[in-house]
């Protein structure tokens, strides 16, 4: 099937490592070209070279948490490759812990770049794109069950997800998608970090897998397969829709 991505042009923050930069490879392999943002720059700048230099891929420093982020990477993906279809808002995840130990410290920056950062981005992202232009956060399973030791994402993804389905509902007329991913257990750094938090990481990760039908965790690249398609023209009828990427983790349909 062909995506119909060739020329399409995607800003993808939190893309210099993880689910994000696994998306961008695939957008990339099927002949989009990409602006990708995380805060550093030598990750940064392996991440564009890696992905074909400038002529598929640009990079900006940024912090989703900056008011002025938004702005600048979607000024960038006009200023570099002419056109703009689309965004893919991922950022790094939130502290780990219980909510009864988790510091206000630890929910306000976690709000500022997870929450009030990704809607800042989709809102002027929506205020640039065009019909056929799309909107996706990567979110997480705690959209839909609490995740243990995890208070924090699983308190600001919800409302994350529902304020995304309300943004599907406003920008349908315009003719603009809005989609969510829920990956569970896709094997990254921020997976493997919270792994080895119970200083046994192997047999975290050999609990985690027993409790998912499929009994491994997922590679970035099947991830990355998802979102590329989820932002492509080939998934036009689909907005508003949340799609778990968890090797069948999630218990609710
Ligand atoms: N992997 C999974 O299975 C899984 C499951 C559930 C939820 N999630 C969520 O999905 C998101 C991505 O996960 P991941 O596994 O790709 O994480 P990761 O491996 O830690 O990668 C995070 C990426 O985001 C960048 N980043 C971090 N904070 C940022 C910020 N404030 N502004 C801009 N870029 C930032 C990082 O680069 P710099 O540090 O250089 O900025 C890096 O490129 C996270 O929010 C995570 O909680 C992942």
């Amino acid at each position: 099937m062909d995506l119909g991505l060739q020329q399409k042009v995607y800003v993808l923050t939190g893309a210099t490592r993880g689910l994000g930069l696994a998306s961008a490879r695939q957008l990339v392999a099927d002949g989009a070209r990409v602006v990708l943002s995380g805060r550093t720059k030598e990750t940064m700048d392996a991440a564009v070279t890696e992905l074909g230099g400038p002529g598929h891929a640009h990079g900006v420093v940024a912090d989703n948490a900056d008011p002025a982020t938004a702005e600048r990477l979607i000024t960038a993906a006009g200023d570099r490759f002419g056109r703009f279809d689309g965004v893919l808002i991922s950022v790094g995840g939130p502290t780990a812990g219980p909510v009864l130990l988790a510091e206000e410290e630890s929910w306000r920056s976690a709000f500022e770049s997870v929450f009030l950062g990704a809607l800042r981005i989709a809102r002027t992202a929506a205020g640039a794109l065009e019909a056929g232009g799309v909107i996706g956060f990567v979110l997480s399973g705690s959209v839909r069950e609490p995740i243990p030791g995890l208070g924090i994402s699983n308190g600001l993804r919800p409302g994350l997800a529902m304020a995304a389905k309300t943004l599907a509902d406003e920008l349908g007329p315009r003719g603009i998608r809005v989609v969510g991913l829920l990956p569970s257990r896709i094997d990254t750094d921020r997976v493997r970090e919270l792994d080895a938090l119970g200083g046994d990481p192997e047999a975290a990760r050999a609990r985690a897998s027993a409790a998912i039908p499929l009994g491994r965790y997922g590679t970035p690249e099947e991830f990355g397969k998802v979102a590329a398609f989820l932002l492509s023209p080939a998934a036009s009828y689909l907005t508003g829709v949340m799609v778990p990427v968890d090797g069948g983790a999630l218990r609710g349909l």
